[in-house]
């Protein structure tokens, strides 16, 4: 039974780290072990991205983060519903959109599958037994209870919210730290009390901060040290930085998309439902552009995501970046292609040259201001 209080099972992981740095945890086969445990290792707190995991594989990719480095990581699930609610006209609809693109890459028609999702009650049972340092979530809120189970197991509870609500939500079910997911962020919105905040990392970071009794941890649109340093003069307790990764050797993302992440510039990325049912950010491509008029018909997340997986697998097999997910933030035009201990490093360096700019000398940016 763990004796730590809220906060403090936070500051303790953050203390342990070497900077404050969380790399983001990014479904879909960017995060695996390797790239977790070299963050940790390097002195940020890797984060394994669990929510499209079997209970099977979590524990094998637990296995495999812990036989590579002592230090502490996250593991992170979507909080979703066990049965999903479907709309059947919905499907119907989204089958009709796909079914050209099926013939265009030569696909089968799309099809409904045999199971829309994991099953979140058993990838939590899971975490619970694997009990790692740090247990993240987003999509949804734990009740009280959970996150009880979570702290009696020693795990350290992060929530995402966008909203203050959402921050507030987490907060009452007793979460040790929130992570502040601004617009600018890659991937999917972790938004769950309504689909329209659109908060940006700034606005977002400093009213959690301001309004939370508990640690805000910032993301989204930080890709480098002077980003992590403007987040942390808000008072942010660490950087959450996912986009700032994808590049790494790392990371297990198609080179394709690598190779898209290259010359993306910044008005590359849009917010879109149409993969996934879910608002998401990532590089626009055609099948964006295709589905945009009727994204607002398609059905919500998981039924889209799981519409959509044969069309995105076969897409990523051929190389084909016009109806592959390219998941990016805003920042994404400042992304570095660097193995992650270098990458780790330069962030270190880069935010103490931002912290010295600011408040260095009598030189610093900050010391001016204050001796006009
Ligand atoms: C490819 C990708 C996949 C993501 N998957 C997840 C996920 O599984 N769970 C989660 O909480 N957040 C996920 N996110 C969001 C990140 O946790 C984080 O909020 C975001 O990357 C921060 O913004 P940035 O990309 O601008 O750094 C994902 C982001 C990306 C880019």
């Amino acid at each position: 039974m763990s004796s730590c209080t809220h906060s403090n099972r936070w500051s303790r992981i953050l203390d342990s780290l070497r900077l404050p740095l969380v790399q983001a945890p990014m479904a879909g086969g960017a995060t695996p072990p390797a790239l977790v445990a070299a963050v940790s290792e390097a002195g940020g707190l890797g984060s394994l991205a669990g929510a499209l995991l079997s209970p099977d594989r979590l524990e094998a990719d637990v296995a495999a983060i812990r036989s590579r480095t002592p230090a502490p990581f996250a593991v992170n699930l979507f909080i979703l519903p066990s049965v999903p609610e479907v709309d059947n006209q919905a499907v119907e609809a989204a089958l009709r959109h796909l079914a050209p693109l099926h013939v265009a890459l030569g696909l089968p028609p799309p099809a409904v599958p045999s199971r829309w999702c994991e099953d979140f009650a058993a990838q939590f049972e899971t975490v619970l037994r694997l009990a790692p340092p740090v247990a993240s979530f987003t999509f949804g809120v734990l009740t009280p209870a959970q996150v009880h189970l979570l702290h009696e197991a020693d795990c350290c509870v992060v929530g995402t919210a966008t909203s203050l609500e959402e921050g507030e939500a987490w907060v009452a079910a007793g979460a040790d730290a929130v992570c502040a997911q601004g617009v600018e962020a890659g991937g999917h919105r972790g938004g769950f009390l309504g689909e329209d905040a659109n908060l940006g990392t700034l606005a977002l970071a400093r009213l959690l901060v301001q309004r939370l009794p508990v640690p805000v941890i910032a993301a989204g649109g930080i890709m480098d040290g002077a980003g992590m340093a403007a987040a942390l003069a808000l008072n942010a307790s660490a950087c959450q930085l996912g986009t700032a990764f994808l590049r790494c050797p790392e990371c297990g993302i198609a080179p394709a998309w690598k190779a898209a992440l290259a010359t993306a510039d910044a008005s590359s990325t849009r917010l879109t439902r149409a993969f996934s049912g879910r608002w998401a950010r990532g590089l626009k491509n055609d099948y964006m552009r295709r589905m945009a008029p009727v994204q607002a018909d398609l059905p919500a997340y998981p039924v889209m995501n799981a519409l959509t997986g044969a069309l995105r697998a076969e897409a990523t097999r051929q190389g084909n970046t016009a109806c592959m997910s390219l998941w990016a933030g805003q920042g994404v035009a400042l992304g570095r292609a660097l193995p992650v201990a270098e990458l780790v490093a330069t962030l270190a360096e880069e935010l103490a040259t931002a912290g010295q700019a600011l408040a260095g000398g009598g030189k610093g940016r900050l010391n001016r201001v204050l001796s006009d």
